[in-house]
């Protein structure tokens, strides 16, 4: 796979500005009148604009419900959560977000999946299906705009997820577990081309994740969440050079950073 994955001069994350402000983010569920689920119990980072950061935690303790809340779907119990300078208390235009599996619709096809938001805001004009069409080239789809999902290996729908969450150009790109459902040669390829895009499209990305290798080879920042009720186990610069590739896997300060990683949550000393 090409490997260009950065462009030339793109900004250092550590000099961008902030894009995302997340202090003492907690989050309860209440399961009845006197009792109270508290799934996430204290999160503060900030999010540099144009960073890759991934969340990565033990099932249950808090990812999902992080993403949603960054995204306004759900509001937090309390704490401060900004997205581009703004209070988010509701869902805003900002984000795009994908999920493990695509949820295409099977009755549309690959161009009209794409084009999904865009309908709903009321924008289907030529400038936007030029730009779904590009998107789905960027994405190695060109000629399957006319084809139905069930014409379509699993890589080739979260493809096109991809490109349906990225239509309507949003700054904040939030992905939850988007490759968990590939097989391991599927699921590197799609790493590689999302960087691309990365960095074709300068969006931010939290991007949340089982896999530490994932977590290493894609990110910035890797944040670690603690088992549940969630806090930051750890906090980890990537300081590993864009472009990445596969090669970078085998090295010793990838390796270190993914020591580094599993023991923060608990599973190497
Ligand atoms: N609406 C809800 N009401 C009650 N509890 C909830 C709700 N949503 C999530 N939870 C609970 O909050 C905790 C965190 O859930 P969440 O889905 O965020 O975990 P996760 O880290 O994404 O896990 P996984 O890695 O398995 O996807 C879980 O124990 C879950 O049962
Ligand atoms: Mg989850």
């Amino acid at each position: 796979m090409e490997q260009s994955n950065q462009p030339p001069g793109r900004r250092q994350p550590d000099a961008a500005p902030t894009f995302g402000h997340f202090r003492n983010v907690r989050q309860q569920f209440r399961l009845s009148a006197h009792t109270n689920f508290v799934a996430i119990e204290d999160i503060s980072f900030d999010l540099k604009a144009g960073s890759f950061v991934s969340l990565l935690g033990p099932s249950g303790c808090g990812k999902t419900t992080f993403l949603k809340i960054a995204g306004g779907l759900i509001r937090a119990s309390s704490g401060v959560i900004q997205i581009n300078g703004h209070d988010v208390t509701e869902p805003h235009a900002d984000f795009g977000m994908a999920f493990q599996q695509p949820n295409l619709m099977p009755w549309r096809t690959v161009l009209k999946n794409v084009l999904f938001p865009m309908e709903l805001r009321g924008d289907t004009g030529a400038g936007v299906r030029r730009r779904a069409r590009d998107l789905l080239k960027l994405v190695g789809l060109e000629g399957f705009e006319d084809y139905y999902p069930a014409q379509l290996s699993g890589g080739m729908q979260q493809r096109v997820a991809l490109c349906r969450a990225l239509v309507h150009e949003p700054k904040l790109l939030l992905m939850d577990e988007p490759f968990g459902a590939l097989d391991e040669l599927t699921r590197m390829e799609m790493q590689d081309l999302l960087l691309d895009i990365r960095a074709k499209t300068s969006a931010t990305i939290m991007f949340v994740t089982h896999s530490i290798a994932e977590a290493v080879y894609l990110s910035d920042v890797v944040v670690v969440f603690s088992k549940r009720p969630a806090v930051i186990a750890d906090y980890i610069d990537v300081s590993l050079a864009y472009p990445r590739s596969a090669e970078i896997r085998y090295s010793a300060e990838f390796t270190e950073l993914e020591h580094r990683a599993g023991r923060a949550l608990g599973i190497t000393q």
